[in-house]
């Protein structure tokens, strides 16, 4: 079968295709470094033609309001014109959980508009949301550090690795679990003392 992983080339999506090419599907990384680009259309029709299924991993370059929205909008559409006129029969789509309880972040508006845009596309769909990942900590801790002062919130969180998303039959625990506060899973990450 032909799998189109869009956002191929990233930190998820090289593992996805790993596992896919494992299964021996014929797999296409689809991203500008690979010449598929979902906002200007570049290869895009190329790409997914044939294509049974889309799985849309990509993020955009910048989680600024008008620009995040602009680029979600632009993709959908591009993405889901093509995916029709190839009559894929199926989308994923792996947005954050919990983004209709922090709308205040434009990533997370950004989050809710893709996930209305597959609802919308008339491509069946399937939506994941999985937590932050592990290996998102690091930009957590760099945004909130100042001054060699790192200020974290006092919020409960549980990171997931970018592994168990992309595993053939991925982990995701039904009820959280092992929750801890954003200070200590951190800590057990960084080698510098958070405070
Ligand atoms: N990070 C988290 O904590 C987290 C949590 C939950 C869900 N997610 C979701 O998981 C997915 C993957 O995240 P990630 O952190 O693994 O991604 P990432 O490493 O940031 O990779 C982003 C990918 O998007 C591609 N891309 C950027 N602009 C594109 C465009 N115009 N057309 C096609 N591809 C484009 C990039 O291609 P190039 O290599 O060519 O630049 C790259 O392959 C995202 O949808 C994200 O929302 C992430």
């Amino acid at each position: 079968m032909k799998i189109v992983v869009i956002g191929g080339t990233g930190l998820t999506g090289r593992k996805v295709i790993n596992n896919l090419r494992g299964r021996s599907h014929e797999v296409v990384a689809a991203a500008p470094s690979t010449g598929v680009n979902t906002t200007t259309g570049e290869g895009l029709g190329y790409a997914i033609s044939g294509a049974e299924i889309a799985i849309n991993l990509e993020n955009p370059s910048s989680f600024e309001e008008v620009a995040v929205k602009k680029f979600l909008e632009t993709a959908a559409h591009n993405l889901f014109t093509a995916e029709r006129a190839a009559a894929a029969r199926h989308h994923a789509v792996l947005p954050v959980v919990g983004t209709h309880r922090l709308e205040q972040s434009a990533c997370f508006r950004g989050k809710i508009i893709q996930e209305d845009l597959n609802q919308e596309s008339g491509v069946p769909y399937t939506i994941v949301r999985p937590t932050r990942l592990f290996e998102f900590l690091g930009a957590i801790v760099q945004s909130r550090s100042e001054d060699e002062i790192t200020r974290l919130s006092t919020a409960y969180f549980e990171p997931i690795a970018s592994d168990d998303v992309a595993a053939p039959q991925p982990i995701f625990p039904s009820i959280p679990h092992e929750m801890a506060p954003s200070k200590s899973v951190v800590s057990t990450v960084c080698e510098s003392p958070i405070s």
